[in-house]
This record gives C-alpha cells, sequence and structure tokens, in this order.
C-alpha cells in the first residue's frame, strides 16, 4: 500500500490485517511504520525493493501530497503532480515488468475529477472537469488504468470528502465550530459529497472481493449536502451556533486558486456501488458526523 500512513492508509492497514492479511507500506519514513505497528506491518521506502520474491496480492494506491495545505505556486503543482501522476507511472511499470503480477490495483483519486459543476448530478460515468484538481486526477486515473494492459485488474477510488474521527476535513472544522467560528463558506450553495471512513474502509474490502469490479467508483454517500447544510448539521451535532460567513472573495484572496476547492463543489451519486448492492452503513450526514465527533 502506497500511501499507507495516511488518514485512509491507515485506516485500511488497520481493517486489512484484522481480516488476516499480511500488508506492506511504502512510505518515505519506513521507521515510523514499523514503529506504529509494532513490526507487524512491513515497510519499503523505494520501488526497487520490490524484488521478485517479494509477492503481492494486491496493490492499494493512495499516496499523494495534501492538495489544500500549501498555495499551487508552479512547484507545489509540480509536487502535487509527481507524487500522484509521476508516482503511479513509475508504480505501474514496477507491475508491468514483473513476472508474477499482483491481480488487483486499487488506484486512489478524487471527486475533484469532475471539477465545479454546480448543481449537475454526477454519477460515474459523468466526464471530467478542467481545472487543476480536475487534470490531475484523471491524468492520475490515466496512469493506473495502463496496469489493465498488463492484465490487471483495476479500480480508482474517486473518493469524495472523508470523514474521520482521526483527521482530515473534520480535523480542520471541529476547533473552529467548537469555538463558535464555524463559518459558512462562499454561497453556501456549492455540493460537498463526503463518505465515513468505515463506508470506504467496507467498500475496498468489497472491490478486493468482487473479481468482477473494475473502472471508476465514486466513493461517495448517497446523500452529498450543500456546503449551507454541512455547515448547519455540524454545528447542530456539536451543539453549537455557525452563522458566520467566509466570503469567496476573502476565501479566493487568501488561497489563491485552490480555493476552488472549498468555494466550488460537485453533486457526486455512488451509483455504482448502489447498483452493485453496496449497503451504506452512513448514508445521512449527521449519523456520520455523530458517530466522528463521538469518537474525538
Ligand atoms: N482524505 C480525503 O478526504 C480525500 C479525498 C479525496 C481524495 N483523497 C486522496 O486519497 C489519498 C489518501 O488520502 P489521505 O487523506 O489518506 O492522505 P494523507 O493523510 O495526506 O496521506 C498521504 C499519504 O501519501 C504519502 N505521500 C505524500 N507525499 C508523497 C510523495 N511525494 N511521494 C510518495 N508518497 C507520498 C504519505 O506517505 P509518507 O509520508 O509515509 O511517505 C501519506 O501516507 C490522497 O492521494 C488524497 O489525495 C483523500
Amino acid at each position: 500500500m502506497t500511501g499507507g500512513t495516511g488518514l485512509i492508509g491507515s485506516a485500511l492497514c488497520a481493517a486489512l490485517m484484522d481480516a488476516g492479511h499480511q500488508v506492506t507500506v511504502f512510505s518515505r519514513k519506513p521507521a515510523g511504520v514499523t514503529k506504529k505497528w509494532s513490526g507487524a506491518v512491513a515497510a519499503v521506502s523505494r520501488l526497487d525493493e520490490w524484488h521478485e520474491q517479494l509477492d503481492f496480492d494486491v496493490i492499494i494506491n493512495l499516496a499523494g501530497e495534501p492538495i489544500v495545505d500549501a498555495a499551487w505556486t508552479e512547484s507545489r503543482k509540480k509536487a502535487l503532480w509527481d507524487s500522484r501522476v509521476t508516482f503511479t507511472g513509475n508504480l505501474v511499470r514496477h507491475i508491468a515488468a514483473r513476472q508474477r503480477r499482483p491481480g488487483l490495483l486499487l488506484s486512489g483519486s478524487a471527486i475533484g475529477y469532475y471539477g465545479d459543476r454546480g448543481d449537475e448530478a454526477l454519477n460515474d460515468l459523468s466526464g471530467p472537469g478542467n481545472d487543476f484538481a480536475a487534470q490531475l486526477c484523471l491524468a492520475w486515473e490515466q496512469e493506473a488504468s495502463r496496469a489493465a494492459d498488463a492484465g490487471v485488474r483495476v479500480c480508482l477510488l474517486r473518493t469524495g470528502l472523508v470523514l474521520s474521527a482521526n483527521g482530515g476535513l473534520l480535523k480542520r472544522m471541529v476547533l473552529p465550530f467548537k469555538l463558535g467560528l464555524g463559518a459558512r463558506l462562499g454561497s453556501g450553495r456549492q455540493w460537498m459529497s463526503w463518505i465515513h471512513i468505515d463506508d470506504y474502509v467496507a467498500i475496498v474490502m468489497q472491490l478486493m472481493a468482487d473479481a468482477n469490479a473494475q473502472g471508476a467508483f465514486n466513493m461517495t454517500a448517497p446523500q452529498p449536502e450543500t456546503n449551507r447544510a454541512f455547515t448547519a448539521t455540524l454545528a447542530g451535532v456539536l451543539s453549537r451556533p455557525a452563522w458566520l460567513v467566509a466570503p469567496s472573495f476573502l476565501l479566493t484572496w487568501v488561497m489563491g486558486a485552490r480555493a476552488i476547492l472549498l468555494t466550488g463543489g460537485q453533486k457526486v451519486l455512488p451509483a455504482r456501488l448502489q447498483s452493485g448492492g453496496f449497503q451504506f452503513r452512513y448514508e445521512r450526514l449527521d449519523d456520520a458526523l455523530r458517530a466522528c465527533c463521538k469518537r474525538r
């Protein structure tokens, strides 16, 4: 698993080990992996450490520099691109060059693939957007999909906003909300397509088990919410007011181009997962937020 030290990867490592799998994590800080899992998870720090004797059934590829944390300067954009697109290209070349290849590549992507799409309802077959985040996701998916040419089943995890007690979006939001500083972002009409981490993990397990699953999957709960509704729901769960508004011009002034990640959005529906019979444990945002905030 690449990105196995991150928010999603850590939850997946725990679930996979609980299910009896052996996990190896690719990390730039392999000693941290060994320490965190008390040696139960193996660690590699370079792709060329993956020698012919080391066989994997499944590769889960989640590596990527954080996209919201720093301004999208040209050098930051390059780091975002290299850590996803270039990295995935190298990974797929390694897979293809092996005599014994893994049967499945589950590779990360994001609903940013669709760009800022207003109220349009988007399913897994909807086309990509044009902005930087959309082009990044498109190229990331294209690199991963090349593994299919080497006979590997490929599933693309087109991920929404992951809700977890352990970090990510909620970690950034809960403290200001608790201080009564929760704010609607811009118009508040932009859609936020979210998923609870437990459902994300359960979907990955299902995609691993279903030999027919391939292609892109929207990893989002069936009921996306607008930013206005999300703000009100989180404030309600935390029993705090949220009357403030962060105007779009201010967000753009402070954050530059990446403000689109907050002021824009997409209404994404998990059509393929639902038609495949996946039962979401958290369909409603208030239930998901309550579960995360209880565990904080
Ligand atoms: N969390 C969300 O809401 C969300 C939503 C949509 C998409 N995603 C995508 O899903 C993936 C996992 O998300 P996450 O929230 O778990 O991310 P995260 O907590 O930020 O973790 C990112 C992981 O990527 C690895 N990484 C970072 N820069 C790297 C580089 N230059 N080269 C190789 N590895 C690098 C890190 O590993 P080391 O530091 O150990 O090397 C870390 O394990 C990301 O690609 C993210 O874009 C996440």
